[in-house]
Order: structure tokens, then sequence, then C-alpha cells
């Protein structure tokens, strides 16, 4: 059975995927040669990742296909309902790269305090002493308080790293059951820390030193994060997206830059990906990623791993 893994798979997936008898191509094939490979080379299992995408016209056009894998969480490049109601099996692998996002969000928190983005641009091509002079304001995070918005898997693995480095952490979510986050110290103890988050963000906004946001893009497409939640934000507050494009207003968030309101915002994810609005990549307080939130070779084992599991159960052994 021929597998296409148009965004790649880990050595790791591949190799327990071709030990079961599957055939992995991992070729890239661009998106509008896409249909017409899946169908010269019947293709019946498509894994895709976040750059391709698996909409109503793809699926109407490969009868072939019979499971489209989403190695990661956010299935926003997949009609899945849609191909659900064609019989097709729609999977993806929710809980792989959690600790992966939350420690680049870590990065961004830290490198959006020290000014790290700008001096590792600059330090060959300027003078030393003018950047040491513009980097002389930077801010510590212990002792401050971050809030994360949408307190799922990866808000809830941030806590931990947040709590670990002395940050108060205020959670806001639509659930507000108590949640037992453990924060590990070393890798043979973890501290249990009990923590409820409240579903009226309004009332928390002004309190928080760091915003860090991890809901999934929204139902109508709507910003969390627009011009009244940004009037209610305390002066000099950091930012952090690493959810999904839109779920902060970007016109707002230069707005919010430009007037001091935010200090500094870190992203990682945009608006009309891969090709972001260009005023966020080259504004001198946004330090952007280019959506690698899920890439280390840890996330990519378990992404791998967990899709080759689920293929191998739906299709059993192929030899
Ligand atoms: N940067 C990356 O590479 C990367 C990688 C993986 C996931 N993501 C993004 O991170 C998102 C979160 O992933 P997760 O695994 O934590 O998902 P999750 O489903 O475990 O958690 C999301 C949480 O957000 C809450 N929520 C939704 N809308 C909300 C709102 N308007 N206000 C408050 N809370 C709200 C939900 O109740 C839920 O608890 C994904 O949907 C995906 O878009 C990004």
């Amino acid at each position: 059975m021929k597998i296409l893994a148009n965004d790649g798979i880990s050595d790791l997936g591949k190799e327990l995927l071709e030990n079961a008898g599957y055939t992995v191509i991992t070729d890239k094939v661009n998106q509008e040669d896409l249909a017409a490979f899946i169908q010269t080379n019947e293709v019946p299992i498509l894994l895709v990742r976040s750059a391709t995408t698996a909409r109503k016209d793809l699926i109407d056009q490969c009868p072939s296909l019979k499971l489209i894998g989403r190695g990661g969480v956010g299935m926003d490049n997949i009609d899945v309902a849609y191909a659900r109601d064609k019989g097709l099996k729609v999977i993806n692998t929710p809980a792989s790269s959690s600790q992966s996002v939350a420690e680049l969000v870590m990065g961004q928190l830290f490198s959006i305090s020290r000014f790290l983005n700008d001096s590792f641009k600059n330090i060959s091509i300027s003078d030393f002493s003018v950047l040491k002079k513009n980097y002389a304001k930077g801010v510590e995070l212990r002792g401050k308080t971050i809030g994360i918005i949408g307190f799922g898997r990866i808000g809830q693995s941030l806590a931990s790293y947040a709590l670990g480095a002395g940050m108060d952490v205020i959670a806001v979510d639509q659930f507000t059951n108590t949640i037992g986050v453990l924060v590990p110290i070393g890798t043979n103890q973890q501290v249990p820390v009990a923590i409820t988050p409240t579903n009226d963000l309004n009332s928390v906004l002004s309190k928080m030193d760091y915003i860090s946001i991890h809901v999934p893009k929204q139902a109508d497409g709507s910003a969390v994060l627009g011009a009244k939640e940004f009037e209610l934000m305390k002066k000099g507050v950091r930012i952090v997206n690493a959810a999904r494009g839109g779920v902060i207003d970007e016109k707002e968030l230069i707005n919010a830059l430009n007037s001091g309101k935010v200090a500094f915002a870190g992203l990682d994810v945009f608006e009309n990906e891969p090709n972001p609005n260009t005023e966020l990549l080259n504004h001198p307080k946004i330090a952007c990623t280019p959506h690698i939130g899920a890439a280390t070779v840890e996330a990519q084992d378990r992404i791998g791993s967990e899709l080759a599991e689920l293929i191998i159960k739906e299709f059993g052994k192929q030899n």
C-alpha cells in the first residue's frame, strides 16, 4: 500500500511503516500537481503537516484516497467533515508536539525580553557599543505573570515551563475545571501545581506581563485578541502567538506595538502563510519564526510513530 508523506515523515515513522510492508513516498509534490499524482499512482494514504492542503476539490478528484493523516494538531488545512462524509478516515496526532511548541514559546519569551532576535541579526554588522546600549533594558521572566489563553495540551505544557521559570500563571479557557500541572524538577521529580482557568478574559488581561495564546483557529475565524482586548492589556505587555495566524488581530498588534501598549511580540504563526504580511516580519519589535512549533526531532519522532501506529491499526501489516 502506498503512502504519500507530502510534508515529510520522521525516519522512525518511515521505518515503522516500511517494516510493516508499506511503500512510503516522501518526494514533495506541488499542491497543483497533487491530485494528478495521487490518481496516477493510486495512492490510498496521504500524510500532511501544515504545508499541504487537502480540500474538497482534491478529495473529489482522488477516489483512491482512503485516509488523510495530519502529523500534528490543527486540521484547518483539511476539509475534515467533507472527507469523513465521503467515507475517508481522517487522523491526527494531537499530543505529540505540545512540549516542543511550549519550548519554542519559552524561547520566544526569553528572546523578546532580551532583544535576542535583534542581537543575533545585527551583531556582525552594527557597532558593538551602540547595540549594547540598545539592549540595555532587558527584563526578567522570573517574578512576572504570564497569561496563557487556551489551556489545553500546549497551554498546560507551557504552564509547567513557566512555573519552572518562577512565573505566576493565569490560565484562561472556556473550560474552568482545575488542572494539576506537573512541573518537572530534573528528570526524576515532579511538583504538582493546581491551576483553575477563568473564562473571563477581560477581567484578567490587565494583570498579565506576558501573554501566550494557545487556542485553535476559531470556527468563525474571529480574533481572540482584537482592539478591545489590546485596550484592556497592561502597558508594556509582551505577547507570543504560536497557535494560528488570525487568533490575534495582526493589524491591531502592529498598532499596539507602534503605540507602545505592547512592548514586544513573538510570532511563529501568521495569517496567509507561507506569505505573511511583511510588515510583521520586518517590524523591529517582533521576533518571528517560520511556524516551527512542532519542529523538533523528538516531536517528529512522536508524530511519525503515532501516525505509523494508527495506519497499521487501520489497514494492518502489508507483509
Ligand atoms: N506553532 C505550531 O507549530 C503549532 C503546533 C501545534 C499546534 N499549534 C496550534 O496550537 C493550538 C492549540 O493546540 P492544543 O494541542 O493545545 O489544543 P487543545 O485543543 O488541547 O487546547 C486548546 C484549548 O483552547 C481552548 N479555547 C478554544 N477557543 C478558546 C477561546 N476563544 N477562549 C479561551 N479558550 C479557548 C479550548 O477549550 C482548549 O482547552 C492548535 O489548535 C494549533 O492551532 C501550533
